[in-house]
């Protein structure tokens, strides 16, 4: 393949990346930016095996064919749930790659490159390993902790940010050292290894509960890293992917740390959170009585209702409701109830996770809105109901200032006429925070598994409205 083929079959991958990660910020036009994203990728990977720098094919279909096979049945068969953990996996060989083509591009150095070109290159080198290293190993204890191989407890040791400050200065040191020497390797490898400890501080300091922001903090480690093998390669295309890739996850990063309330700097300097998402309690306990309510009252303020908005959170996944929760919306919907649903940006455990389990129970889109979209709508909202989800509609984060959700935003749920809250007992959600939700006047408390109660509102639902059914 010429040169000029190259850059074109470069500039069109680019553009499709784009184009993918422009099509995945919504889910309507979300398959189609999947879609964007393999032919970005594909035409990346045919350009590059096709172009002149390849020649021992052998090699290459040698490391290639067995890495499609792995990769395809593991991501077949891994469940929503472990998604995080595949992820983080997956960015440690990102980061391990920025480190093997470090050492490559060291040990068999391009002649061409001299004076000031040939610095900028080792400075490259060094910063790529450096990136890769940090990466490598902090995206492996991630995913120990996920796995739970690690203890989800946060390891505190005493005076690790000066720990780290000393890795970050020794790294400089020893770049100065690389850069002077005749024979860099032996700062090479010195600096590999403290860069790896430091991946290692970073992450065990951070509660096995908050991973999933870690894992989307080192998506954006693993783009930079990326970017920076992309500069040791003179590789455009490397450079502009790892360049998306780092932005982006910096920006989903950023989000989830707002939505949960966490500090971002927090997060990037390690050291928040707790072992198992379970937070100090404040000491306010919350003030009312409890009403519980049956499957037969709920079909009927169901029923009865003109607005509803649905509010899905963790528990709707574990217990797998979304497919019979999906059938009372359209039979709801056929009798012209407006049903909307209310998605706050970390209901469950994943970025999205409420937002794909609709989409899998074929919920429309145009129905489920994000929480800035639909907040305000609830003093006008009949009934609400409430299913799986704790922390994130719990008033406390708004009235109590003492407990560590404190200033999340949440789902005002508490506004609607009338709130169900399904889910099996009075236990707090991942925060570990009562919620007074449960206690107010307008709320009435659902008991049990989400699929068992929305089975049964189903057939009760069924039974209240069967010129429906009949249909
Ligand atoms: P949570 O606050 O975790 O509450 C989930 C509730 O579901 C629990 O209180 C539980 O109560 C109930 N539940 C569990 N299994 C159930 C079942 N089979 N049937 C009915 N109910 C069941 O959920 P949320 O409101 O979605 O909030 C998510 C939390 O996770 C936030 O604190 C967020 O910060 C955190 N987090 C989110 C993410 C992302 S990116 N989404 C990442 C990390 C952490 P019972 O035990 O009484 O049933």
């Amino acid at each position: 393949m010429t040169n000029n083929l190259l850059t074109i079959a470069y500039i069109t991958a680019s553009a499709l990346f784009i184009l993918s990660l422009g099509g995945l910020s919504d889910q309507e036009t979300a398959r189609r930016g999947n879609g964007f994203g393999i032919a970005g990728m594909l035409i990346a990977f045919g350009a590059t095996a096709f172009s002149s720098q390849v020649s021992n094919y052998g090699v290459l279909i040698g490391g290639i064919l067995p890495a499609v096979l792995i990769g395809a049945i593991v991501a077949s068969r891994v469940a929503m749930t472990a998604m995080p953990e595949l992820v983080a996996i997956l960015h440690s060989f990102v980061g391990l790659a920025a480190v093997l083509v470090g050492f490559a591009n060291f040990l068999n150095p391009d002649a061409n490159l001299s004076g000031v070109e040939a610095n900028i290159h080792e400075i490259e080198i060094f910063v790529g390993i450096f990136i890769g290293a940090v990466t490598f190993t902090g995206s492996i204890i991630a995913f120990g902790k996920l796995r739970g191989v690690i203890g989800g407890k946060p390891l505190l040791l005493p005076g690790r940010h000066v720990l780290n400050l000393g890795i970050l200065v020794g790294a400089i040191a020893l770049g100065w050292q690389f850069t002077q020497s005749q024979d860099g390797l032996f700062p090479l490898m010195i600096m590999s290894g403290i860069a790896g400890l430091l991946g290692i501080n970073l992450v065990m300091a951070i509660g096995g509960a908050d991973m999933p922001v870690v894992v989307s903090m080192l998506n954006s480690y693993s783009g930079w890293a990326a970017a920076a093998a992309g500069f040791m390669l003179s590789n455009d295309l490397l450079i502009i992917t790892g360049a998306l890739v780092g932005s982006s996850g910096a920006i989903l990063s950023y989000i989830m740390c707002n939505a949960m309330n966490r500090s971002f700097i927090s997060v990037i300097l390690g050291g928040f959170g707790t072992g198992s998402g379970i937070s100090p309690a404040s000491d306010r306990q919350p003030v009312g009585e409890v009403t519980p309510t049956t499957v037969e009252d709920a079909a009927e303020l169901l029923t009865t209702a003109k607005r509803i908005i649905i509010v899905p959170g963790y528990g709707m996944a574990v217990a797998q409701a979304q497919h019979s929760l999906a059938e009372i919306v359209k039979v709801l919907r056929q009798k012209k109830t407006d049903v909307r649903f209310g998605i706050h940006p970390v209901a469950g455990r994943l970025p999205g996770h409420m937002n794909v389990l609709l989409a899998e129970a074929k919920v429309p889109y145009d129905i489920v809105l994000e929480m800035e979209e639909i907040n305000d709508d609830f003093p006008e909202t009949d009934v609400v109901i409430v299913i799986g989800a704790n922390d994130t509609v719990n008033p406390a984060a708004i009235e109590d200032p003492s407990c560590s959700i404190a200033g999340m935003p949440v789902l005002e749920v508490w506004k609607a006429t009338t709130v169900i809250v399904m889910k099996r007992s009075m236990a707090s959600g991942y925060a570990g925070v009562e919620n007074p939700l449960f206690y107010k006047e307008n709320t009435r408390m659902l008991f049990g598994d989400a699929k068992k109660n929305v089975d049964n509102l189903l057939v009760q639902i069924n039974a209240q409205t069967p010129t429906l059914v009949a249909r």
